[in-house]
């Protein structure tokens, strides 16, 4: 497991952020966060292949002082270990959107409330292809 920082950036509401990953050929589970800070998540995005006794799920979470809320979960998993997918998020004051890699939506509440995230990093078994904002 290793954790990969983001380069700085602004992802502000109504803007689309698209990434491309690459799950390693054992991944377990990776995770993208957005928020302020390590301890300040307002999306945790986190698909498990096996992982917390999940299996195909993807979790979502939001974590305020260090303090994980109530999970979000969806079924829909279109992940697959070693492939590379792109994936697409974009979010207003209330929800976070994502479109998954085959089209499913999913949503999840923007529990911090903030219109503008500058932290970025990506947890677990997966390497980063690119990340951009537009
Ligand atoms: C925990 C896990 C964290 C995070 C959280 C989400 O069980 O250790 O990494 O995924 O669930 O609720």
């Amino acid at each position: 497991s290793r954790l990969q920082k983001v380069k700085s950036m602004t992802f502000k509401e109504g803007q689309e952020f698209k990434v491309r990953i690459k799950p390693d050929e054992d991944c377990n589970s990776f995770a993208i966060n957005i928020g302020h800070d390590p301890e300040n998540i307002a999306l945790h995005f986190n698909p498990r292949f096996d992982s917390g006794g999940d299996t195909n799920t993807i979790v979502c979470n939001s974590l305020s002082g260090g303090n994980w809320g109530e999970e979000g979960r969806e079924s829909s998993f279109p992940f697959a270990r070693g492939e590379e997918c792109k994936f697409y998020i974009n979010f207003n004051m209330e929800q976070f959107y994502i479109k998954l890699p085959d089209g499913t939506m999913m949503n999840f509440p923007n529990r911090l409330g903030e219109v503008k995230y500058q932290y970025f990093d990506v947890s677990g078994g997966a390497r980063i292809v690119g990340i951009k904002i537009k």
